[in-house]
């Protein structure tokens, strides 16, 4: 075994087998000493200060929490890569003037990510989670099996959807609304123009769309972008979908609207703090469909994107490009 190897830390198991049996693991264990964590849930701060100290890598999840103090209290750490396309969860700043390279899954998830944006638009449109209740809990009797205005809810076609961020994961959601003859506008903070889409400025999408899928990422200037004032900038029949991150959305603004009929409905799948709390008030209003921050659970997805951040942490190591770079100027620079 060669000395000098260097020490990788992996925040938590990966799913997958490599391509050839074996763990997804295999790549990255030939050209360094691998430490899962192996302990309940994520490692948190002081774990990960721990297992950091004397690690050149980690592969981290969106749940850990990569800041500054904990980038400053690793001296030997030169790649980060996480197991998600979103990287809000690390300092970046921190990360480049340390000349850490940071690496993300982007493409992977796409596919996967807009099929459940699609799926919680319908979800919310037809009330599906509300009828699924309905019919466990007892309330659909024979007296009232079937009736004209049993569960009313909203069409798609002839409609307008509207895609804030038009990345990868905003464009293939866009071209899933053609597919069902919506007709669809967008906002993107470069106003880029993308097929199919018809670029307009944010008021303009929020006034015109009868459906709101939100795929910014979070970033300084997109916290709360979904707040008081956008929300009002809705149609009151209008349905938010959120896939993207929690903090866009001022979730106290959007249970109000909800509650007070002045949105007609929103399907969440990120929260501003995840888990959602008992106490938050989305959790009582019958006209939200939430789920468990899942847009890229699918099995083949988790293990393209663990493959993929295995892939990054070697390369890193190895000091070779990574496929997926957040702040190349690191590399570029060294
Ligand atoms: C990501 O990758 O950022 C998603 O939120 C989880 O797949």
């Amino acid at each position: 075994m060669p000395q000098n190897r260097p020490r990788a830390f992996i925040s938590g198991a990966l799913p997958g087998r490599a391509l050839a049996g074996g763990s997804v693991l295999d790549p990255l264990r030939e050209v360094a000493d691998c430490h899962v964590w192996e302990g309940q849930g994520s490692p948190g701060e002081g774990a990960l200060r721990e297992a950091l100290h004397e690690s050149e890598g980690l592969l981290c999840l969106l749940t850990d929490r990569v800041d500054r103090a904990l980038i400053e209290a690793c001296p030997r750490l030169r790649v980060i890569s996480s197991c998600s396309v979103g990287v809000d969860h690390i300092d970046l700043g921190a990360a480049s003037e340390r000349g850490i390279v940071v690496g993300n899954t982007p493409g992977v998830l796409t596919d996967a990510t807009a099929d459940l944006a699609f799926g919680l638009l319908l979800a919310a449109a037809r009330r599906l989670v509300e009828g699924d209740r309905f019919v466990r809990e007892g309330h659909w009797r024979a007296e009232r099996r079937w009736y004209p205005s049993m569960f009313l809810g909203a069409d798609l076609s002839g409609k307008t959807l509207g895609v804030l961020g038009l990345g990868p994961i905003g464009r293939a959601v866009a071209r899933r609304a053609a597919g069902f003859g919506m007709r669809v506008v967008g906002w993107t903070r470069s106003m880029r123009e993308v097929e199919g889409v018809e670029t307009l400025a944010l008021p303009e999408v929020l006034a015109q769309s009868d459906f709101v899928s939100v795929h910014v990422a979070l970033a300084e200037e997109t916290r709360g972008l979904i707040g008081e004032k956008a929300i009002a900038a809705m149609k009151p029949t209008a349905i938010l979908i959120n896939t993207a991150r929690g903090g866009i959305v001022d979730e106290a603004a959007l249970a109000e609207a909800l509650a007070s009929g002045a949105l007609f409905a929103a399907a969440l799948d990120v929260f501003a703090d995840e888990p959602l709390a008992p106490e938050s008030p989305l959790r009582d209003l019958p006209n939200v469909v939430l789920a468990p921050h899942m847009g890229s659970a699918t099995h083949r997805t988790r293990e393209a994107m663990a493959r993929m951040a295995v892939e990054n942490l070697r390369a890193g190591l190895l000091g070779e490009p990574l496929a997926a770079c957040v702040n190349p100027e690191v590399i570029q620079r060294s």
